[in-house]
């Protein structure tokens, strides 16, 4: 973004220069050869938009449509940022900065200090060296307790960066046990959701204050990849929870599943399986300061 904006600041720069030039040197109409006979240079007054564009229209006009397309041009920059793909790794948008080729030669040119770089590179060549998908067909089947007991080590033997454990964490004490499992951190998603400051759509807070574990439905139909859902809104976009069609991989497209209506995320709701432990909407700050209350309790019922 701000090589853009540099780059639009030096064309207007040069742009200015060349018409103070040509204005102070070149008479209207008189062209001065430049090479004899094959270039030569003309001051031409244009009365119109690029190009000479509605030069015979009244002059207020000329400037409602350039206003006009100064407005479209702005709404086609803003939809077009918005299309760039926004939570994919490979060409992401971090910050006000869109990365291409982010796993790539990207990751230098992201807007992170040298040392965090140097950690994602760390965590990328690891991981390429890793077959993760096999890796994660065997969580996919493993009881979360022993996901939990031996997986934070296990990841250990091989990464020693930041580990972060996520997954049905709402409570203090359960950033505790991800710290006594050997995490670094604990990644909560789903708490955050009930909070004013989330822009999801008020149904969706409702939902997770009702639902339960129960409630969560773990399926790869919507985006090709597995995820969870709340029960309702997958009944609600018109699916049966207990008899969810196999997902076709031809037609991942990570929006709407193989044309339907319904989309993923607008109307069909992801939550964790920690969504029964979250009974109010509250503001993000007093959920943090929930978490740090009970994580303190927790540890002094541990006598840590
Ligand atoms: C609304 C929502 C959307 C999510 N989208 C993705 C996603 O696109 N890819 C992904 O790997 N995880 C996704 N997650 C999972 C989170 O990254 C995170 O791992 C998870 O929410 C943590 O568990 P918790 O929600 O039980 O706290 C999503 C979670 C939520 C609540």
């Amino acid at each position: 973004m701000r090589l853009a904006a540099w780059t639009a600041l030096v064309v207007l720069v040069l742009d200015q220069i060349t018409k103070l030039l040509a204005l102070g040197h070149l008479a209207p109409g008189f062209p001065v050869p430049v090479v004899d006979g094959f270039f030569s240079l003309t001051l031409v007054m244009n009365p119109g938009l690029a190009f000479g564009m509605l030069s015979s229209t009244p002059t207020a006009w000329r400037w409602i449509v350039a206003l006009l397309s100064i407005g479209a041009l702005a709404v086609l920059a803003m939809v077009g940022v918005r299309l760039l793909p926004i939570g994919s790794v490979d060409g992401l948008v971090i910050g006000d900065t869109f990365v291409p080729e982010f796993l790539g030669r990207g990751l230098d040119r992201s807007p992170f200090p040298p040392a965090v770089r140097a950690g994602f590179r760390r965590f990328f060549d690891t991981f390429g060296r890793y077959d993760v998908d096999r890796e994660v067909e065997r969580l996919d089947n493993a009881p979360f307790a022993d996901v939990l007991k031996d997986y934070p080590a296990e990841v250990r033997r091989f990464f020693d960066g930041p580990l972060v454990l996520s997954g049905a964490i709402a409570t203090g004490d359960a950033v505790l046990a991800a710290q006594a499992a050997g995490a670094d951190l604990a990644y909560i998603g789903t708490r955050f959701l009930a909070t004013p400051e989330a822009s999801v759509p008020e149904r969706y807070k409702d939902e997770i204050l009702k639902a339960s574990a129960n409630d969560i439905i773990y399926t790869d139909l919507f985006s090709g990849v597995h995820g969870n859902y709340l029960r309702h809104s997958v009944a609600a976009a018109g699916y049966d929870p207990e008899n969810l069609p196999k997902s076709d991989p031809s037609k991942m497209n990570f929006g709407s599943e193989g044309g339907a209506e319904k989309k993923v995320w607008r109307d069909i709701w992801s939550a964790g399986q920690g969504v029964g432990q979250i009974d109010a909407v509250i503001p993000v700050a007093e959920v943090v300061a929930k978490l740090m209350a009970e994580y303190a309790a927790a540890r002094s019922r541990l006598a840590l």
